[in-house]
């Protein structure tokens, strides 16, 4: 087969590659890359999705057991997820990069060398609610968090599907 094929065949090619950001990579960007794949696969789109945490206390980890129930009771299975830490290489090798709160966005943007890469990291509620800034909440203390969260990230992925399609 030709270089295309071959390409799209091994994942090297897709449409759009989306990157979720939070600190843990166990409560909240597994919960968005989770909602973003479903509603992705739902529209048959070619895109790749992922999350990683600015931290590296939970690597190799599955998602916070809060955050797994939350996805099950809205049909969402992220049982095959597993922590991994942002890397430098992340600015290169995503086309979209969402930071969970103010804290993400910081750390992302302190890695960043080339306005290229700073275009493509955004703060995730800035997709609802253009400029307010919104932080998606750290659930991780707060055992009542955790419905909001998914209500915010699931607002959130319709926009960026709206805006990126
Ligand atoms: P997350 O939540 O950033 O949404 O995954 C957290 C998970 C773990 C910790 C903090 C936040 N922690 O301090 O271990």
């Amino acid at each position: 087969m030709g270089f295309a094929g071959f390409a799209q065949q091994m994942k090297y090619y897709c449409d759009m590659k989306v990157l979720m950001v939070c600190l843990g990579n166990i409560c909240r960007s597994p919960l968005a890359e989770g909602i973003l794949q479903t509603k992705v696969q739902s529209q048959g789109l070619d895109w790749e999705v992922d999350s990683a945490g600015t931290g590296a206390w939970h690597v190799g980890e599955l998602p916070d057991p809060r955050s797994v129930q939350v996805a099950r009771e809205n049909g969402i299975d992220i049982t095959y997820q597993r922590a991994r830490q942002f890397q430098v290489q992340d600015l290169d090798n995503y086309d979209l990069i969402f930071a969970m709160d103010q804290s993400n966005l910081a750390n992302i943007l302190r890695k960043a060398h080339t306005s290229a890469q700073e275009k493509k990291v955004h703060l995730i509620m800035n997709q609802v609610d253009p400029n307010a800034n919104i932080s998606v909440p750290d659930p991780y203390y707060d055992d009542d968090g955790f419905e909001q969260v998914f209500a915010m990230l699931d607002q959130a992925c319709d926009r960026i599907i709206e805006q990126w399609v």
